[in-house]
């Protein structure tokens, strides 16, 4: 029978096997799977393990700070990169999806690479990948709607071999292994977020002025949330900056401000997801508090699409 102590005893005295005494590289996301990726590497090869956190500058609000905590906390031989300043300036100007996420993914390769070079004897890639992302990977529709690179992002310049632990689990059985390893909630209970960040939030054109409007919006929408006791009901939330502006009026002054769209969603798997019924009565304590605190907004919406057709992300 599958139960999460099992699968870390069988796995972590695998990894032992398999490892030895080898040097393996893991890339820390923030998310459950690298996470409980790292903790299993951790516990099997111990320092051996080095894992890389970039900061992209396309993280939530204090995030990378946060994250770096708890990462320490959990005895994780980890190296913080700050890259805001690459990523910003390789952005600069570009508003198409597809090739943001190409821009993201690529200079996220090139700093682990960097990073990488400056560590000896590494023999392993380890990576967070789960079967839907196996899935996922191998299923071929002729279109790609979305690239994630979750899978296949390495860099080809390294010669590794890859060491993935939780290729057979689902998402809930990673959490549930988590929380086996003793591991906190703010790292296991977690909403998923995609790899290229607020990134594919702030639609069109992204300027650091934006990003910071965004965060301020979102840390207040998602502060609420959990308050509220809501952010476990629900499968992802997110806040979304518009490229559009519109009028409002402040005092006697005409405002011409951004428009802030609020995204929540239920769904076991992200393949299908519906719109969260969250209450009105909370809907309207964040519009007040983002349209009163959040400076360049004075509209919030909120997203009432499910997917199918409409996607999870509005890029
Ligand atoms: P969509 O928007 O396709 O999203 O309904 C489904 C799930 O995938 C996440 N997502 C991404 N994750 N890189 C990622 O790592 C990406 O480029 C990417 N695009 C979407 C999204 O947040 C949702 O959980």
């Amino acid at each position: 029978d599958w139960t999460p102590a099992s699968f870390i005893e069988s796995t972590v005295a695998e990894l032992k096997k398999q490892l030895g005494d080898d040097k393996v590289i893991l890339a820390l996301s923030g998310g459950v799977d690298s996470s409980v990726t790292a903790v299993l590497l951790n516990k099997a090869i111990g320092k051996n393990l080095t894992c890389i956190f970039v900061d992209h500058g396309l993280l939530r609000k204090n995030e990378f700070e946060k994250v770096m905590d708890d990462y320490e906390h959990l005895g994780l031989n980890v190296i913080g990169v700050n890259a805001k300043e690459k990523f910003y300036r390789e952005l600069h100007g570009v508003t198409d999806p597809e090739q943001k996420r190409k821009i993201i993914g690529k200079g996220f390769i090139d700093v682990f690479d960097e990073e990488a070079k400056k560590l000896k004897d590494i023999k392993w890639l380890g990576q967070g990948t789960i079967y839907p992302d196996v899935i996922e990977s191998l299923s071929i529709t002729g279109t790609v709607i979305k690239s994630h690179h979750n899978v296949g992002g390495l860099p080809d310049t390294m010669k590794l071999k890859l060491v993935e632990p939780l290729r057979l689990l689902f998402k809930d059985e990673v959490r549930r292994v988590g929380n086996e390893l003793g591991m906190m909630p703010n790292l296991i209970k977690r909403h998923p977020f995609p790899g290229p960040g607020l990134g594919i939030r702030v639609l069109g054109e992204i300027t650091p002025e934006k990003i910071e409007i965004l965060q301020n919006a979102d840390d207040i929408y998602i502060s609420l949330m959990r308050e509220w006791g809501l952010y476990d009901k629900i499968w992802q939330a997110g806040s979304i900056l518009l490229p559009v502006r519109s009028v409002g009026v402040m005092g006697d002054e005409r405002t011409y401000d951004y428009t802030i769209a609020l995204r929540a969603v239920t769904s076991t798997d992200a393949m299908t997801a519906d719109w969260a019924q969250l209450p009105y009565d909370f809907l309207a304590k964040v519009s007040n508090e983002i349209i009163n605190k959040v400076k360049g907004v004075n509209r919030v919406v909120y997203d009432i699409s499910s997917k199918p057709p409409a996607t999870i992300e509005w890029e």
